[in-house]
């Protein structure tokens, strides 16, 4: 990459911080503004040096030097936020889940395709080395034909209805926030997307689900059986079982190793680290889609997110509509 990108945050949250600091890694990334409604961008600009900071994301999106906006805030937010810098021409890297259904995914496409901007969904995982490796791997035949996937994504975070997960007025709940892991993996490893979508959802006391189930079965007949909660902690790992062995991916939200195991033995660990902290592998995609026109990745593609939206509205269909997700 030779020329420069000038990007801007909206929403100063932990994400936000995350990806700031990634951006450090990238050659040719200037961050130079951030906007918090909340009044959190000051601080923001000290702590990363940047040139405008903005209490006001109207004001922040008319800034000229602007190319590309990280919206970082919640998924609430996301349509209104995405299509606010669309408006405002911008290019978008929107953070999952990218809206709150699919309706909404498809509209912010619609004005991304006839403005010519660029858009993209944050499925940061979609980059990572690793996963590189491992669909290599996989393809290779190293472990045979592929019967069975399997993957949690449950942490334990303190009830606190104020919480973005427990809020539903945040879009809370585990669907969206961590389910959306290992369903993404699952599709991402098959390069396909499923025939059959069955899920269980349990909905808490501030009515979004606490603890979720995911039963996918592909067109090949491989199944994958996933789960997602944010009330108990289990290993974040993602299995892929086939006819000669399995590998087993720890934090496969961004892996940076592969444990083949054969016969029950562990064969190899595959070490693929990944360099700072590893949001740096979708802002260089990012910024080499808007150096060279395009309006979609073709790694990321606005097919991946529609069907993933498509499957997130399947899956809560009989449990959980989020307030308002249908004015638009
Ligand atoms: N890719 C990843 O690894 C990863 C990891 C964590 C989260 N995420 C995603 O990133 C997004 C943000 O997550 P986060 O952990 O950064 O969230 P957060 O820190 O709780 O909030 C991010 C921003 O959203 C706005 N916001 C939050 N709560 C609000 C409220 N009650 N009322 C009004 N505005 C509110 C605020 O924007 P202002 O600053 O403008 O006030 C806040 O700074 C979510 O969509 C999440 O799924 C991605």
């Amino acid at each position: 990459m030779t020329k420069n990108i000038n990007w801007g945050i909206m929403g100063c949250g932990g994400i936000a911080r995350e990806f700031a600091d990634a951006l450090k890694a990238v050659e040719g990334a200037n961050l130079i503004a951030a906007a918090s409604k909340s009044g959190k961008a000051k601080q923001f600009a000290e702590d990363f040096n940047l040139a405008y900071y903005y209490d006001d994301y109207e004001e922040f999106v008319r800034n000229e030097e602007i190319d590309v906006v990280y919206v970082a805030t919640t998924h609430n937010f996301h349509y209104e936020n995405t299509m606010l810098c669309l408006n405002n021409n911008k290019h978008v890297l929107c953070e999952k889940a990218f809206t709150l259904n699919a309706k909404q995914a498809s509209r912010l496409i619609e004005i991304a395709k006839s403005k010519k901007l660029f858009l993209m969904e944050a499925m940061w995982t979609r980059f990572s080395p690793a996963l590189a490796k491992l669909i290599s791997v996989i393809k290779a035949g190293v472990i045979g034909e592929i019967k069975t996937l399997k993957g949690d994504f449950c942490i334990d975070v303190p009830f606190d209805p104020k919480h973005r997960l427990y809020n539903i007025n945040l879009a809370g709940g585990s669907l969206l926030d961590l389910g959306i892991y290992p369903i993404t993996f699952a599709c991402m490893i098959l390069e396909r997307y499923p025939v059959e979508i069955t899920g269980t959802l349990n909905i808490g006391k501030t009515s979004v689900d606490q603890e979720s189930h995911y039963l996918l079965k592909f067109d090949k007949g491989e199944t994958a059986l996933l789960s997602s909660a944010c009330t108990y902690s289990a290993p974040i790992d993602f299995v892929i079982y086939g006819t000669k062995g399995r590998i087993v991916v720890p934090n496969f939200y961004f892996p940076a190793k592969l444990i083949l195991m054969k016969n029950g033995k562990t064969e190899e660990i595959i070490s693929v680290p990944y360099e700072s902290n590893g949001k740096n592998y979708e802002a260089i995609e990012v910024m080499e889609c808007i150096l060279q026109n395009k309006t979609q990745s073709d790694k990321q593609t606005f097919y991946d997110t529609l069907k993933i939206m498509e499957i997130l509205d399947s899956l809560r269909e009989a449990y959980l509509t989020y307030p308002n997700e249908n004015d638009f």
